[in-house]
């Protein structure tokens, strides 16, 4: 039986992001579901993710003389219309039929930069289709076949993407229980794997795979050196995606490194680790804004954007809640979904007493006691 997934086009009606949750759980065959809202073991990180917001605490100035705050910001030179940015996220078909399409133009709509995964449903072509003048990003997952990587890396170029973003905390599957219970493998193929199969005809299309599997047959050993790789074959800026701690900052930097992506991976990868905010001020700290900063996991509240950047974030990373949009209004409800994010932040920001992005990342957090 083909796998059957969502057709929604429509504004969705959203409360908080949280409880888009169990909306996209009642729309989902149950392995693709686990797939999405699972991570690793005891899924301590993935509980830890969201709660670690609470360890720091906003002191709300007043009489700031402030109305309508000011959500905008610059990166890498790029105008966004919020601090906010999608995160690669493979598989978009699992949710909705137009896949990463339909999740392009709903980032674009919300005025902010796209992330294609490697592992996508749509080609690094057919998405620089979608609204070509908003700005994407190319997430790369390393093959041991440099050949792959030079192709696809030459795709990245010239569909215009503005930066690759090199994924380094997944050399290896977190050890996923969901998927292992549900024996899930993906129902439809990884258009690039399989452009690339059949130009190549080696490696395979992801249709039929788990991630373990996939991520077995991609690259293990990456390595500081990988950086001028991609670098000097792209001549684009290239973050590394999977930071999580402080001392990988001077062997980044001094590898050329040109943003760091501060990130658990939603908790799928290594359990038992931090939660990502807990580790972002120490790394945030040790950078001192030589290179930008991207956050995520667990963002699920503006407050929590707000306490990202007043943390040491340039911008912050949306990751499920997006696709949680996806599925239940297609590139309409991923618009909803960033535009749920920028009305809380907006509200954040209006009682915290900051009139702008600059002056949230001047804010000091107290301890939570
Ligand atoms: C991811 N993530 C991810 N990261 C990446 O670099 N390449 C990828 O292909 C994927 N794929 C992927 C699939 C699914 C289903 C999820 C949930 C996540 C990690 C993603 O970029 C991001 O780090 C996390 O999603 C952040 O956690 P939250 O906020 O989504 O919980
Ligand atoms: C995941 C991979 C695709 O987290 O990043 O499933």
């Amino acid at each position: 039986m083909s796998y059957i997934t969502s057709t929604q086009e429509r504004h969705i009606d959203i409360l908080d992001i949280p409880a888009l949750e169990t909306k996209v759980a009642a729309n989902m065959e149950k392995g693709a579901f686990g797939y999405l809202s699972g991570a690793a073991e005891d899924e301590l990180v993935l509980k830890a993710n969201p709660l670690a917001f609470n360890h720091k605490l906003i002191a709300p100035r007043v009489l700031q003389d402030i109305e309508n705050p000011d959500l905008t910001t610059e990166f890498l030179g790029l105008k966004l219309s919020a601090p906010i940015i999608a995160v690669p996220i493979a598989a978009h078909g699992l949710v909705h039929e137009h896949a990463e399409l339909d999740t392009a133009q709903g980032v674009a709509d919300a005025g902010t930069i796209f992330s294609l995964s490697t592992y996508g449903n749509a080609t690094v072509d057919d998405v620089a289709k979608i609204a070509p003048e908003s700005p994407k990003f190319f997430q790369l997952y390393m093959s041991k076949d440099d050949n792959f990587n030079r192709w696809i890396l030459d795709k990245a170029v010239k569909g215009g993407y503005k930066a690759i973003i090199l994924t380094a905390d997944s050399t290896l599957g977190g050890y996923r229980e969901a998927d292992i219970v549900n024996n899930f493998t993906f129902p439809n193929v990884m258009r690039n794997l399989e452009e690339w199969s059949k130009l190549s005809s080696e490696g395979e299309t992801g249709s039929g795979e788990g991630i373990a599997a996939i991520y077995a047959k991609a690259k293990q050993a990456l390595s500081l050196k990988d950086i001028a790789f991609i670098k000097d074959y792209t001549k684009l800026p290239v973050f590394v995606k999977g930071v999580q701690s402080s001392k990988d900052v001077e062997p980044l930097i001094e590898a050329g490194v040109d943003g760091l992506w501060v990130s658990n991976h939603g908790g799928r990868q290594l359990d038992g680790g931090p939660a990502s905010f807990d580790v972002l001020a120490d790394i945030a700290k040790v950078v001192n804004k030589r290179v930008p900063i991207v956050f995520d996991s667990g963002v699920r509240r503006g407050q929590h954007i707000f306490k990202a950047l007043a943390s040491g974030a340039d911008v912050v990373g949306i990751g499920r809640p997006m696709l949680w949009g996806l599925n239940l209004g297609g590139s309409q409800g991923v618009t909803d979904v960033f535009d749920h994010f920028k009305k809380e932040l907006m509200i954040t920001m209006q009682l915290a007493g900051t009139h702008n992005v600059a002056e949230i990342k001047a804010t000091e957090l107290l301890d939570a006691k």
